[in-house]
């Protein structure tokens, strides 16, 4: 496995290693220092006037969890953030007439047990792949605040091409949007949603912990397996994170191998344009609609 820092690598070629397990990082750029700002200024004053990091030894976790559920939403909706994200994508050297990219996500990670389930769901390890995502697509990953290794995410590369037996057949994503994720702050003790997950024994090591500065972003393909680090920090970790296909990978069904994924729908249609929020052509979408998307009335943004 290749980890490129601050590489000038085309966008095709990058795609390309991408697709081979590899992982980019990169240094923070004046997008994505906004996109960050953005979201730390939205999260310090949700929690204000306590400190957004250790705001969980004040707060009991109903009241975090209430806290969240209306911040978490906020952002992911910013028009700004879809502007900055735009402006990153630039930076990071991708085409945007063919670069399509999701909402971008705030997460958290709670140090101990602290809320651990809905809407801070800590992931256990997973392929985004699971989740009906598509191959081609590729995952970027940024720290709002400092890390460490003690409250990261981490990629668990050994599994790369390497099958799990796993639940991703029980998983439809537009059955999963109409059912159960706007449930997810009622899920403060535990989470009773269904999500596909390995179902043997895995080995977690060898486990890679990548610990970039505050709007560093690394970007690795959806079909690797992730998932939240034990937090044991102290501190809570605060993450943006969003997705992107390039629309010739879309067109072509070009992108990582499937080890072990046999979920079903898609998530074609959440991608927006980086020029002008469109979604994908509908020929393209077309090509990863399997039917079940009519099934679900709620589901958004597919069809
Ligand atoms: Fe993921």
């Amino acid at each position: 496995m290749n980890i490129y820092v601050d590489s000038k690598m085309s966008d095709d070629k990058r795609r390309g290693e991408l697709y081979r397990g590899a992982i980019f990082i990169h240094l923070p750029s004046p997008g994505a220092l906004k996109l960050c700002r953005l979201a730390q200024d939205m999260v310090e004053e949700a929690f204000y006037p306590l400190n957004p990091l250790t705001a969980h030894e004040n707060l009991p976790p109903e009241r975090t969890s209430e806290i969240l559920a209306i911040v978490k939403p906020k952002f992911i909706h910013h028009p700004k953030a879809k502007e900055h994200i735009k402006e990153m994508l630039h930076e990071a050297g991708c085409e945007l007439e063919k670069t399509y990219f999701d909402v971008p996500r705030l997460r958290t990670a709670f140090p101990g047990d602290y809320l651990k389930s809905g809407i801070a769901y800590a992931f256990h390890a997973h392929r985004d792949t699971w989740y009906s995502a598509p191959l081609c697509q590729v995952n970027w990953w940024m720290p709002m605040y400092e890390v460490g290794s003690d409250n990261c995410m981490a990629l668990h590369p050994g599994y790369w091409n390497r099958p799990i037996k796993n639940g991703s057949a029980n998983y439809n994503y537009h059955k999963w949007n109409a059912e159960s994720r706007h449930n997810a702050a009622q899920h403060v003790k535990g989470d009773t949603r269904i999500q596909p997950r390995p179902e043997e024994s895995i080995d977690l090591e060898p486990e890679v912990r990548m610990v970039c500065p505050v709007a560093g972003a690394y970007q690795f393909s959806a079909a690797h397996l992730h998932s939240t680090a034990t937090n044991t920090s102290g501190v809570t970790r605060y993450s943006i994170d969003f997705r992107t296909v390039h629309l010739d990978d879309v067109m072509n069904r070009i992108g990582a191998p499937n080890a072990d994924s046999a979920c079903t729908g898609t998530t074609i249609g959440d991608y927006l344009s980086a020029v002008d929020s469109s979604h994908l052509p509908k020929e393209a979408m077309a090509l990863y609609l399997d039917g079940t998307e009519s099934e679900y009335s709620l589901s958004p943004t597919v069809g």
